[in-house]
């Protein structure tokens, strides 16, 4: 088998590795398409955020492109009034629930959503799904960081790095849909879990959710 594949994106000839995902091939390429709860994926993708639709030649349909591997003679499109329309819902959703101070937000030019509306000309507002408050109560247990859960946008990146970097298993997802949130076992603070409190979660999260104490992110 070969070690690379040619696929056309946006009409732009390009390399990808054999097996490779259709996002990563992009954004290597320097095409970006957005992207959130991907940004280990090619270790392992979870395809939760729904920011990285693209259309594929000969689909009928819209696919996340985190989750499609690439294949020889693939033509993509990242761009089209379909996708745009998904990726502007999927935003949308997102920031429905969540907690839009950026001035005092450590992540403040620094963030994933600054990123995602800056490089597709979005608002960093909504008004069409009606906004649920979060009321979490800011966990800042540990040494060097904290944990505010109402700028979580439960793209699951902490939990990756706490299991498969940290090898701990101290942060996991409970409840669904609207109830959905990053927890510590039995929901103590962190400082009384089985965190380490090495700080890969910090690394990992790509908004200002998990921050360090003494710096912008
Ligand atoms: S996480 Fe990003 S979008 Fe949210 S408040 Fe912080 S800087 Fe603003
Ligand atoms: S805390 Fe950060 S990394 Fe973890 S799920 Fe929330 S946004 Fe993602
Ligand atoms: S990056 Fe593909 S669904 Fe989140």
């Amino acid at each position: 088998m070969s070690e690379y594949v040619t696929i056309t994106i946006d009409d732009r000839e390009v390399k990808a590795r054999t097996g490779q995902k259709l996002l990563w091939a992009a954004l290597e390429n320097d095409i970006y398409i957005p992207h959130l709860c991907a940004i280990k994926a090619e270790k392992r993708p979870n395809a939760s955020c729904r920011l990285c639709f693209v259309e594929i030649e000969g689909l009928s349909d819209p696919v996340t492109s985190c989750s499609r591997t690439v294949k020889e003679g693939m033509v993509v499109t990242t761009r089209s009034p379909r996708v745009d329309r998904l990726v502007k819902t999927a935003f949308e959703l997102l920031l429905s629930d969540h907690d839009l101070k950026c001035s005092e937000c450590p992540a403040h030019r620094n963030c994933a959503l600054q990123t995602i509306a800056k490089k597709r000309g979005l608002k960093l507002r909504q008004k069409r799904f009606k906004p649920v408050i979060r009321e979490f109560e800011l966990d800042d247990s540990p040494q060097e960081f904290a944990f505010n859960r109402n700028r979580c946008v439960l793209c699951g990146q902490c939990i990756w790095a706490d299991r498969e970097e940290a090898k701990i298993g101290a942060i996991g997802f409970t409840g669904r849909g609207i109830t959905r949130v990053v927890t510590t076992f039995q929901d103590v603070p962190l400082a009384e879990s089985i965190c380490t409190q090495c700080t890969l979660c910090v690394d990992a999260c790509p908004v200002g959710a998990l921050y360090y104490k003494d710096s912008a992110k």
